[in-house]
């Protein structure tokens, strides 16, 4: 009875003003000078219906080069293009060219092949986790080399592909850089080696370290020859290649160009010309210089991944201790906890880009970015520079041996060791890079970047440490040999890392 009561009322007092209203609006009315004919709104353009691409607008470079284009709005346009899916209209597929570019009989092709591909729509259908632009799952594997041998039809056997699992690009801006300035370092090792050997007239030897970081070391002869074997985890050139966990690629951009023919059959203007169609897809210009430099600066641009901090105290206490531990049975010894970056800039393009990826020389302005600004990746300063805690060294190590050899799996050799360097300055010829190699796996995003593993196939992080053999196989058995709650505490820290922030561009 009560609660009707209540209802009536309220029902009351609704019509009570609906009615104020009723009695007020006449008196408004009456004053109201009569409505103007409201303008006719001008058609907007360029609305298609139908099927449209789905990049509709398309950048032009030398307007990012006079800084005509907001940096946010280079940085939403890139966002874009990742997450776009393509269709015929931009120019999907690739009938007339390989996943590596050559060409091939277009005829009886297939228009997606999940091995060598075209294999996916976007990039981000594979680039997703936790958002866009992150690691992704087993199903998101590529079959790494398949698009060299393209087509591989119905085989993922690995005598034709080095399947590998999806890595994050957050934080990819600042590894790029540390690439570089290491790479600088050890160039510049080389040079004086040279120019010392060149004076004394005798063989000069110099140890390759940048960064805290041995690479092994250097001999230059007396006739200027290079002799090359006890370079260590790094390709001859002595460029390092932070990308992907082969160490083959030595910027985000040369992976953009490789990665939209291989996995979209979308070809770049910078790797495949103007006004030109390799691929025989009716479409040319697929994607200009702009469009790249914006997918390139979105990639570079992504928050680096944080520490969360744990509010329980038991785990609190599990964490501190985890840190500890890791460092105190060597694991930092490879994933090192922090590399500090000379410069907080992120600069495009890169000066090591190789032919069919925008040069330096190519340009009037480079872009440049703070990555510790206030709308930054959230990189922490350092003196003129930056931190970066990616617990990794950007070497490449063999983790076998005989009790473990889980992670040497892969058949297909990957590029040879001459990496861009000429095969005239060496003693040698130069091997392929070991199939047995990878890059220091990044963990700073190993919380959301399972499952673990360059295969993706390990379901956790406790299997990850179990295959660690080799030159990993002191601080491995270390790790088994600590007692429970110091091992779960290890694994507890690992937890900590990740990517918890998309990249949030209406914040910025
Ligand atoms: C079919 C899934 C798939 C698609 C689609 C895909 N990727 Fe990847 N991506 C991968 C895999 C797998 C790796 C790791 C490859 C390896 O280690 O050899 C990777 C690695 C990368 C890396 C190197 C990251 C690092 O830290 O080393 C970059 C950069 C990258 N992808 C960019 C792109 C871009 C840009 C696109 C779209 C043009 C794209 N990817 C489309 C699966 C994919
Ligand atoms: C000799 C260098 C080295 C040492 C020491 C080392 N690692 Fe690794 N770690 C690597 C390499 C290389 C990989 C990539 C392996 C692969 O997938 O091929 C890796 C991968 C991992 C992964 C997998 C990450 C992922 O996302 O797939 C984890 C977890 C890991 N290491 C943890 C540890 C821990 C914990 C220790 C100490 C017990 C340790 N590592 C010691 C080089 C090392």
């Amino acid at each position: 009875m009560k609660f009707n009561t209540i209802k009536n009322l309220s029902k009351n007092i609704k019509g009570l003003s609906l009615l104020a209203l009723v009695v007020i609006t006449p008196f408004a009315l009456a004053d109201k000078p009569e409505k103007p004919e409201k303008p006719e709104k001008p058609e907007k353009h360029n609305i298609t219906i139908g099927e449209i691409p789905a990049i509709e607008v398309h950048l032009n470079q030398d307007e990012i080069e006079d800084g005509k284009i907001n940096v946010y709005d280079l940085i939403k346009q890139g966002q874009l293009i990742f997450d776009a899916r393509f269709n015929y209209l931009d120019g999907r597929g690739r009938p007339a060219s390989t996943g590596a570019g050559a060409d091939r009989d277009p005829n009886g092709q297939h228009d997606f092949l999940r091995t060598s591909g075209p294999d996916s729509s976007a990039c981000a259908s594979c680039h997703s986790q936790p958002f866009s632009g992150g690691a992704g799952d087993f199903v998101a594997n590529v079959f790494v080399l398949a698009q060299v041998l393209d087509p591989i039809t119905f085989s993922v056997d690995p005598n034709f592909s080095n399947e590998r699992n999806t890595l994050g690009m957050y934080g990819a801006g600042p590894i790029e850089m540390l690439a570089r300035e290491m790479s600088d370092d050890l160039i510049a090792i080389r040079e004086s080696t040279k120019q010392q050997a060149a004076l004394t007239g005798q063989e000069e030897s110099a140890q390759l370290i940048t960064k805290g970081i041995s690479f092994g070391s250097i001999t230059i002869l007396a006739n200027g020859l290079i002799d090359p074997s006890n370079i260590e985890g790094v390709d001859w050139d002595l460029i390092i290649k932070p990308f992907p966990q082969k160490g083959a690629v030595v910027s985000l951009r040369e992976f953009t160009n490789n990665a939209m023919n291989h996995h979209h059959g979308i070809q770049s203007v910078e790797r495949f010309g103007e006004f030109t169609d390799p691929d025989q897809d009716g479409v040319v210009n697929e994607l200009t210089v702009g469009d790249i430099t914006a997918i390139t600066v979105f990639q570079a641009t992504l928050p680096v991944p944080t520490q969360k901090k744990p509010k329980n105290k038991k785990v609190k206490n599990a964490v501190k201790n985890g840190v500890n531990q890791f460092a105190n049975i060597g694991c930092n010894e490879c994933h090192q906890e922090e590399l500090v970056l000379e410069s907080r800039l992120f600069v495009e393009p890169n000066p090591f880009n190789p032919a069919g990826n925008l040069q330096q020389s190519e340009v009037d302005n480079l872009f440049t970015w703070d990555m510790t600004g206030k709308k930054g990746t959230g990189l922490e300063k350092f003196k003129q520079g930056a931190i970066v805690k990616a617990f990794t060294d950007l070497k490449r190590h063999n983790l076998c041996d005989q009790d473990f050899d889980f992670f040497c799996n892969e058949q297909l050799t990957q590029g040879s060791l001459l990496g861009y360097a000429d095969a005239n300055d060496f003693t040698m010829s130069a091997p392929a890079r070991p199939t047995q190699q990878f890059l220091t796996r990044k963990l700073w995003d190993v919380a959301n970047s399972g499952p673990y593993g360059h295969r993706g196939d390990l379901s956790s992080i406790t299997e990850a440490i179990h295959f660690h053999g080799g030159q990993a196989r002191v601080s491995r058995d270390n790790y088994f040999e600590l007692d429970q709650y110091d091992q779960d505490s290890i694994i507890e820290f690992l937890k900590t890392l990740g990517v918890f922030e998309a990249s949030n561009i209406k914040k910025r």
